[in-house]
């Protein structure tokens, strides 16, 4: 539990701008629990927010990028997050946080949720060995005996690629696996393995203008009892370009939202199937603003209607 004066002194610390009236500020101290949510097929709980990787971990070359990565995963973990989302498409992702993990003796605090893919995206065919050593490669940069998830990356050969997870999580060397899309002709295919694999978990695209998992995707992962990571809460800029120059609406403190970051993630993860959202940043004063929308209370399900209204309206 953290109060909102110590939430905002960190948020504040990390130099996070919160479209916040003064006045709310410090109105009241009040407690704001760290919301967490379950995995389905253990019971695990695991905090809303965390962090993703793509385009942010992929190109450090810089000594000063590194820098912020550093106190971007320092800041999650400071703020009571978990879990971190990575690839070793990813470039150097996977690599750079895991030795920044290691420098921060962090490692064994963060979820780590990594992919696995040597088929590409389309019909291509894996070949086993490839697959296994690029998981194998995956465990040398993260540095620990046992990865938390992999999934299956843009369901790349999952009869060949999913096999390989399931007898490792067999050996218990992967806690959950799981497969990820977020290509809309793809969708049809991910209904079908969710349909008929033992999945511990899905990775998605979902956003408040991006609804379409919302008709069959996100109730059937309900129904089957498999966790879902949402990817791209933001659409990546998509969302920012929209908001460009708006205030956050001020009813947005009903439900702890004091900025546009929690106002979009907090929309998603108070969808009942998902377990967390993972946005990408390179800031540590956006990490610090991400970690609000894990705390205080979610939007009701009128409330989210107002919301999706309201950003259609913009
Ligand atoms: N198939 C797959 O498996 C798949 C596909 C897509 C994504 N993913 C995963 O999901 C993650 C997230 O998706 P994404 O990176 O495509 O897009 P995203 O998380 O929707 O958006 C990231 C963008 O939002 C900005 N941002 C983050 N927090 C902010 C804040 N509080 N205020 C203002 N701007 C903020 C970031 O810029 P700054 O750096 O300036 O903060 C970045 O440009 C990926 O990194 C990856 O780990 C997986």
């Amino acid at each position: 539990m953290i109060s909102r004066r110590d939430y905002l002194k960190l948020a504040l610390a990390a130099g996070t701008t919160l479209a916040l009236k003064p006045g709310l500020l410090w109105a009241e101290d009040k407690q704001l629990d760290l919301i967490t949510r379950a995995i389905p097929s253990s019971g695990q709980r695991l905090p809303v927010v965390g962090l993703g990787s793509s385009a942010t971990f992929a190109s450090v070359s810089r000594s000063e990028d590194r820098d912020a990565l550093r106190d971007v995963l320092k800041t999650l973990v400071e703020q009571g997050g978990k879990v971190f989302d990575t690839a070793p498409s990813y470039s150097a992702s996977e690599a750079v946080a895991g030795q920044i993990a290691r420098e921060l003796n962090i490692t064994d605090d963060l979820f780590w949720a990594t992919k696995v893919n040597v088929a590409g995206w389309g019909d291509g065919k894996a070949d086993p060995d490839t697959a296994r050593e690029q998981i194998e490669t995956s465990f040398k940069r993260i540095g620990k005996p046992v990865i938390d998830l992999i999934q299956v990356h843009n369901l790349g050969d999952v009869p060949t690629q999913l096999g390989i997870l399931k007898e490792m999580r067999e050996e218990q060397r992967v806690r959950y696996i799981g497969v990820t899309t977020t290509f809309p002709r793809q969708y049809d295919d991910l209904e079908r393995i969710m349909a008929r694999e033992p999945l511990d978990f899905i990775g998605i695209d979902y956003a408040i203008d991006n609804l379409t998992m919302e008709q069959r995707i996100l109730p059937l992962a309900r129904e089957k009892g498999m966790g879902v990571l949402v990817y791209a809460p933001f659409g990546r800029t998509r969302l920012w370009d929209k908001v460009k120059g708006k205030d956050v609406p001020t009813w947005a403190a009903e439900f702890d939202a004091y900025s546009w970051g929690q106002f979009f993630l907090k929309f998603v993860v108070a969808h009942p199937a998902v377990t967390a959202a993972t946005p990408a940043t390179s800031k540590p004063r956006h990490m610090a603003d991400n970690m609000g929308a894990a705390m205080g209370v979610l939007p009701d399900e009128e409330m989210r209607q107002r919301m999706i209204h309201h950003i259609a309206g913009l």
